[in-house]
């Protein structure tokens, strides 16, 4: 089948830049991006290309380019699936909060309703692509659903996990490390195939059956918060010995079997899909009676709680254990640079373990909303969310303030006037950077007390 026209369903983190890439690179498709969320359509249809809903660098222009050329946001989800002859399915799969599996399973609620109204809605044969991260096996599911219209149309399902890090999207969709395509019917798939073909090279287009292909979403992040949890386990052994974790990481890193990446010792990871999927990953261990695999997957996670929880109790240790009625500035709320995203940043942990001990915090992010900040503290009562200001101007942020912790990696953060920060903070002035980003010797020839994660401050 030639492709020709596109559906995706889900306007969010992923459905969004990809479909973006994709109406950029293919212009001959059109590509129609639909999402319940009439707001956050609204906002990808805005002029003001500041105001699209996902912040990436790049995005706008691509945006700007393919817009109304071939690429549509609408929300007339009926008519876009069946105008498509290929429909990818890119909705939130968050972890279950209620009935088997709570706080571990994927809830597929979102995944079945898009399999049931494009069973209900086709008349014509299609191909369904999941894009969303999934548990193994869910590609028969969604078969499952679709073989029962009893309408005589056909549809084969593909998997095609994303492997876009936020914050470099747009460079990553453009040349990804590989594009994996996981499904049995060799049409489809070189369906799929030939649309990538337009910008990737043969080479990195991987195919596979679909049961690898979903796994290996899973495997790939899991593999990957691994490492943050391994290098974070060394930093605080690190901490108690005097070793410093950027000299460790360096030195591993330089073993061309281990590689450089992802050893940066941090505040603990966040994002909307680390947690996620090692659950999720756990829940299938355990659903088969694989309890040592299990087990090991959870430990990842366990040691991120740790390093979260370790990091706000160090603040309020060297804070001479009390922060009650302390001003404590918190320098970023993303889950990481370059990105509006805030899903399971650590920030919101430190926020509301400063909080739970009566401190008042200050919170300055270049890219993150005070009303999605507010949205993130929802758990807190109406005194509690006192406690706690937003400000548009970092230097306000950090006036009076007892100590800075640095969340993210704001590369804005390295540009400030620290001496000018110092003066105007009450002493002694503590930073605790979350993200070793600050220059440690200029910090303490200032007067700070800086706190690294992962080095002795002996
Ligand atoms: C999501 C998943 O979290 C991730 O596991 C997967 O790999 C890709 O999809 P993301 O794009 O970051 O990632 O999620 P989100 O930004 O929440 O976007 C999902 C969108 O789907 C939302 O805009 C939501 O309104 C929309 N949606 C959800 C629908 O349009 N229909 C539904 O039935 C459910
Ligand atoms: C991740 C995967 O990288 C991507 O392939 C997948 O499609 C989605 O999940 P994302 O969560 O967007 O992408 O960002 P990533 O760069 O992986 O960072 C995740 C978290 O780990 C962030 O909080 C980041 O700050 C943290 N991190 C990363 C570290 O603490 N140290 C590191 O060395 C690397």
């Amino acid at each position: 089948m030639k492709i020709n026209s596109i559906c995706c369903i889900g306007a969010g983190y992923v459905g969004g830049p990809t479909m973006a890439v994709i109406a950029q690179k293919c212009p001959h498709i059109k590509v129609t991006v639909v999402d319940l969320n009439e707001s956050r359509i609204a906002d990808w249809n805005d002029a003001n290309l500041e105001n699209l809903p996902v912040y990436e660098p790049g995005l706008d222009a691509v945006v700007a380019e393919a817009r109304g050329r071939n690429l549509f946001f609408s929300t007339d989800v009926d008519k876009a699936i069946d105008e498509a002859q290929m429909i990818f399915i890119s909705v939130n799969t968050p972890t279950k909060n209620y009935g088997a599996g709570k706080g571990m399973a994927a809830d597929l609620k979102y995944i079945e309703l898009c399999a049931r109204q494009i069973a209900r809605v086709s008349k014509q044969d299609k191909i369904v692509v999941e894009k969303s991260t999934l548990p193994v096996r869910t590609a028969e599911a969604i078969k499952n659903i679709l073989d029962h219209t009893g309408n005589g149309v056909q549809f084969q399902i593909l998997s095609n996990p994303e492997f876009l890090a936020e914050g470099t999207a747009v460079q990553d969709l453009h040349n990804p490390d590989r594009v994996l395509i996981g499904g049995e019917d060799k049409d489809a798939i070189k369906s799929l195939v030939d649309i990538y073909a337009n910008w990737v090279p043969a080479e990195k287009i991987l195919t596979t059956n679909v049961w690898s292909s979903e796994l290996s979403k899973l495997t790939a992040n899991a593999f990957l918060a691994q490492r943050v949890s391994s290098i974070n386990a060394i930093s605080e052994l690190c901490e108690k010995t005097g070793a410093d974790v950027s000299e460790v990481s360096k030195a591993i890193g330089m073993d061309v079997r281990i590689g450089s990446k992802f050893l940066k010792a941090s505040v603990g990871f966040g994002g909307s899909c680390f947690q996620k999927d090692i659950l999720n990953l756990v829940y299938i261990a355990k659903s088969y009676g694989l309890h040592e695999v299990a087990d090991y997957w959870e430990q990842v996670v366990i040691m991120n709680d740790h390093q979260k929880n370790r990091f706000s109790r160090n603040i309020v240790q060297t804070l001479y254990n009390t922060i009650s009625g302390k001003k404590i500035t918190l320098l970023g709320w993303a889950f990481k640079k370059d990105t509006n995203d805030t899903r399971e940043s650590a920030a919101i942990n430190i926020a509301q373990n400063l909080i739970a001990e009566q401190a008042k915090i200050a919170v300055y992010d270049p890219k993150v909303s005070e009303k999605q900040i507010k949205e993130d503290l929802i758990s807190l009562d109406e005194n509690q969310l006192k406690l706690i200001q937003v400000n548009q101007d970092p230097y306000e942020a950090c006036h009076n303030s007892h100590a800075i912790a640095v969340l993210t990696e704001w590369d804005e953060f390295n540009t400030y006037d620290w001496q000018k920060i110092y003066n105007n903070m009450l002493k002694p002035a503590f930073i605790f950077d979350g993200r070793n980003l600050l220059d440690k010797k200029q910090m303490t020839k200032i007067g700070f007390t800086y706190i690294a994660v992962g080095s002795s401050n002996l």
